[in-house]
């Protein structure tokens, strides 16, 4: 069994990040995403998730492609991820790009482009959040 591995917010869940899990899901049989907690999110990138960390899982779950969602608590964390769950491919979009070649020592490592004109911030900017 093939197993991928992708991280994120997934805040106000929108189509591009189900085309990018879509995506991420035909490198292998089983994906895993990491979503950011809350506090993670605010300490490491003083961003405010609209949805708490519990209601963004249910949603990623709630995704056909999606079989696992774990914590992301630290930027380190990603080797022993990819360790602890036998990961053999790292996907994230582009706005990563090249950003994590290190992992490269441990698995393969895919960036896919972006959805273009959706994102999370755009979402909040329009409704004045
Ligand atoms: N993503 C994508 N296409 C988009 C938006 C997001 O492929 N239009 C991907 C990101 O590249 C990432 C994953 O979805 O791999 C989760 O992204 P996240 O940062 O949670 O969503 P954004 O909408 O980019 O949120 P923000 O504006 O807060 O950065």
């Amino acid at each position: 069994m093939k197993r991928v591995i992708t991280y994120g917010t997934y805040d106000l869940l929108h189509y591009g990040h189900v085309n990018l899990l879509r995506r991420a899901k035909e490198y292998g049989d089983y994906l895993i995403v990491a979503l950011s907690t809350d506090e993670f999110n605010w300490e490491s990138k003083q961003k405010k998730c609209y949805f708490s960390y519990e209601i963004r899982k249910q949603l990623v779950e709630s995704i056909r492609y999606v079989d696992l969602v774990i914590p992301e608590e630290s930027w380190e964390q990603k080797i022993n991820d990819i360790k602890e769950y036998h990961v053999d491919t790292f996907v994230m979009g582009d706005d990563w790009k090249g950003k994590f070649d290190f992992l490269k020592d441990y698995c393969d490592v895919v960036y896919l482009p972006r959805t273009p004109e959706i994102s999370t911030t755009q979402i909040k900017k329009d409704l004045g959040k």
